[in-house]
């Protein structure tokens, strides 16, 4: 069975084929970062409008490479949300129509379950259940998860997601959109302990999380500083060592919390070193397992929105001819009851 993933819930087109018998055959993204990096951010309007222009070139180029017909296609799976509402309406509206003139299924992928199956692509894979940590540029949450469609909302951030803040961080730093990986990369030229930045909300019970106040803690530090190289180093290493020590302490309260024994890390802030390498070596420590996406697959793609279609496509969610995009979307809407 061959599906094809169409995400274009924000910044990035992304197209996949996923094959049940080989994986993913064939996988195109086109980042907009360069269009949005004028701008210090997206603007919503423009990557609608450039979403438009690049679905079909990346199609045409997954089924060439690929060497697959439409014939071949068994279903059209896009991201109906959550993400920016122009940005979803064009993936959905055109991945509905081709799935139509096609005479195939459509079907309504979440984002988030996107990310959260990502990691089931690599060859060393999650079972079911886990705790799953979703890290990315929209959101922060914990849930269990039971099995395929059982969503368990555990905690999450009460104001900006940890990507945000790696992004408000990083512009303060003087440095482009996304921060996320460029304050990573500075932050490795920076020295442990110069700065002292605190773990929010890991003083009180609870899996909730707040980031906001960490981006404010380094606007105050910044403006106390010195203006030089070493410096903003410095702080970046102190912001991020607070990011991953704070979602560290969540994710151990959650697994001890659900008693289980693996933990997926999904979502764009996944892709950090700092958090994957202290995450798995702390999570040893308590007998339990992490799993990631690969490197490529942590951040918007539509590899993980093929896979994840293929997996609705095995539970027979099937989408009628209207075409669904939603701003937002709590993942525990999807849950088969
Ligand atoms: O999952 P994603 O591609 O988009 C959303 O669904 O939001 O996540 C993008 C976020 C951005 O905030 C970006 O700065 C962050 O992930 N990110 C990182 C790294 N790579 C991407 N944050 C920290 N370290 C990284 N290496
Ligand atoms: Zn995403």
């Amino acid at each position: 069975m061959k599906i094809l993933g169409i995400e274009t819930s924000c910044d990035e087109t992304g197209v996949a084929l996923y094959d049940s018998a080989k994986g993913i055959i064939a996988d195109a993204l086109y980042s907009q970062i360069a269009m949005h990096n004028d701008y210090g951010g997206v603007v919503p309007e423009l990557a609608s409008r450039d979403h438009v222009r690049k679905l079909l070139p990346l199609v045409k180029e997954v089924m060439t490479g690929a060497d697959v017909r439409p014939d071949d296609i068994d279903a059209v799976a896009y991201t109906a949300g959550p993400g920016l509402l122009g940005a979803v309406l064009v993936g959905a509206s055109f991945a509905r129509s081709l799935a139509y003139g096609w005479d195939v299924p459509a079907i309504a992928v979440h984002h988030m379950e996107g990310h959260l199956l990502a990691p089931m692509l690599e060859s060393v894979h999650p079972e079911f259940p886990f705790v799953a940590l979703l890290v990315s540029g929209g959101h922060t949450q914990l849930y269990q998860v039971n099995d395929f469609s059982q969503y368990i909302l555990l905690g999450e951030s009460l104001d900006d997601a940890a990507g945000e803040a790696f992004d408000k961080t990083a512009k303060l730093l003087g440095l482009d959109y996304p921060g996320g990986p460029l304050l990573s990369a500075l932050a490795k030229k920076g020295r442990s302990g110069i700065f002292k930045f605190p773990r929010p909300m890991t003083d009180r019970p609870g899996l909730d999380l707040s980031f906001s106040g960490l981006k404010t803690f380094a606007a105050n530090t910044i403006s106390k500083s010195d203006d030089n190289m070493q410096s903003k180093a410095d702080i970046a290493r102190a912001f991020e060592e607070a990011v991953v020590d704070t979602l560290i302490i969540k994710c151990r309260r959650a697994l001890i919390q659900t008693e289980l024994k693996s933990l997926v890390i999904a979502g764009g802030v996944s892709a950090n070193h700092r958090l994957r390498d202290k995450m798995s070596a702390e999570m040893e420590k308590m007998g339990v397992t992490v799993f990631y996406p690969g490197q490529a697959y942590c951040t918007d793609n539509g590899a993980m929105i093929a896979y994840a279609g293929y997996r609705r496509y095995l539970a027979g969610h099937f989408e009628p001819l209207a075409i669904r995009a939603k701003a937002r979307w709590p993942l525990a809407e999807l849950n088969i009851i």
